[in-house]
Order: structure tokens, then sequence, then C-alpha cells
């Protein structure tokens, strides 16, 4: 059976004792729920993740970074390096997040880096992607996802496939003014997102689940996680309430099982 990917991308948002709380919560609230059949992760704050890796059972939520430096050490004043995260006792460090790249402006050579350091060190790497809505206004969604995937895993040996994640997640269907994909387009992309993949690392590329983010919610959901080439949901506020989190993974898991 395919395995679904379920996580969230808590931001800048939760403070400690809210990210404990939270955790604690959804641990609870899904215990009853297969891990063979589902892989649920968590990506708090920095500063969260010392308690939160205490408080939570990483066979059942699986915790990351939401960036990473790719230099081990050195004079890179803000930057938090792949071993300091190891210490840590982290397994995922995502990647290229849109607001990295658009509110920072990371560019995709950095992600490269970023790629190569996380995947070096051990971590599941979660690589994220999406055009922006000029960039699909210009009929160039296609060549920029592309683009990002043949820059981002450049020099990337597919015996490291099995560490990789990819998350589609549109610039314009991200946040508050989001408009969420329709389940239809993100299917089309998500083919063209797997057909580079397999243009990388031919045949193993199968092995690499491909989540949709940008403006998930109830409604959607279900529609979104039943299309063939949608691996999982990477959500942003649908699920920051442990509670509305649970439920929506389970009337898609259940959606997807009665499909
Ligand atoms: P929203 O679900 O709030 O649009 O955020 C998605 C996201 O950015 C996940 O990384």
């Amino acid at each position: 059976m395919k395995k679904l990917y379920f996580g969230s991308n808590l931001k800048m948002y939760k403070g400690i004792e809210e990210t404990k709380v939270y955790l604690e919560k959804l641990c609870d609230n899904t215990k009853d729920l297969s891990r063979e059949e589902i892989e649920l992760f968590i990506i708090p704050s920095y500063t969260s993740l010392p308690d939160a890796v205490k408080s939570v059972n990483q066979q059942m939520v699986r915790l990351g970074a939401q960036n990473m430096g790719w230099e081990d050490q050195g004079q890179f004043t803000g930057e938090i390096s792949p071993c300091m995260l190891e210490e840590l006792g982290l397994q995922l460090v995502m990647v290229g997040h849109s607001e990295r790249r658009h509110v920072f402006g990371e560019k995709d050579i950095e992600e490269n880096k970023k790629v190569k350091a996380a995947l070096k060190h051990g971590f599941t790497t979660l690589l994220c992607v999406g055009e922006t809505a000029e960039e699909k206004e210009y009929g160039i969604a296609t060549e920029v996802l592309r683009t990002q995937l043949k820059v981002g895993l450049h020099g990337i040996d597919s015996s490291r496939i099995s560490q990789l994640w990819v998350a589609y997640e549109p610039v314009w269907s991200i946040g508050v003014n989001g408009i969420p994909a329709s389940a239809e387009y993100a299917e089309v992309i998500h083919k063209v997102i797997k057909e580079t993949l397999f243009d990388i690392f031919g045949e193993a590329a199968e092995e690499i689940p491909v989540l949709y983010g940008g403006s998930v919610n109830p409604q959607n959901a279900r529609q979104l996680i039943i299309q063939p080439s949608i691996d999982g949901l990477f959500v942003g506020r649908a699920a920051w309430d442990a509670d509305k989190f649970d439920r929506l993974i389970r009337e898609a898991k259940y959606a997807f099982d009665n499909k």
C-alpha cells in the first residue's frame, strides 16, 4: 500500500511551550494511526526544537528544521549548521521553502549546497519547489520547476534517493492570500515533477515522495490526496491546531482508502 505523507511547517509561529503542547496533543490524537501507512512530520521553529525533541517520539512524529546552512562551521553569523541540527537529534531538514526563496532571496545554487550538506549528514531532505504567479501566467511553470529540481538536486548520487522528499508548493497558493491549486492542476504538475526526477535519477526516482502544499484545507485535502501523483500533503495554517490537523489527516486517509 502507498504510504501517505502528512506534515506541517510551523513557520515563525508557536514558541517553545506552545510547540510542546501542540506536539504532545498531535501525538496523542494520532497514536492509533499506523506509521506504516502514514508518515507524520512537523517542522517547528529552531528555538522550539530542543524541547520538541525531548517531548516527542520521532517514530510517531518526525521533527525537522526549517532551514540549514551548508557549512559545518565558520564565519556565518546567524546560520545553523548541519552539525548543530545533528546534535539535536533531528532527522529531517527542509530546504528551499518558498519564503526562503522569495522573502530571503535564496537561489537554486544555494539550495543545492544545502541539499548536498543535509544528505551528507544523513538527514532526510525535503526540497521545496514552486512557480510564482507570474511564471505560471507566462506559461513557464514547467521550465521553472525543472530548473529548480535539476539545479537543486545537481550532483546527487541516486544512492541517496531514500533520503529525499520533494514538496510542490506553488508560490501563488501559499499563505493568507494564497489560492489553493486545483487537484487537477496539482496532479499535472506532480507528473512533471516525477518525470523530471526520473530524468535525474532514473527508475529509482519512483521512491521519492512528492507532496503538495499551499492552502491545503479540510475542503480540498481529500480531492488532492486521491490524485495518483500526489503522495502527501504539506500543510501550513490548517494544521496548526492539533485537533483540526488530526481530523484533516483522517478524512484524507479515508478518502484515499475508499477512492
Ligand atoms: P499554508 O497551508 O498556510 O498555505 O502554508 C503552506 C506552506 O507554506 C507549508 O510549507
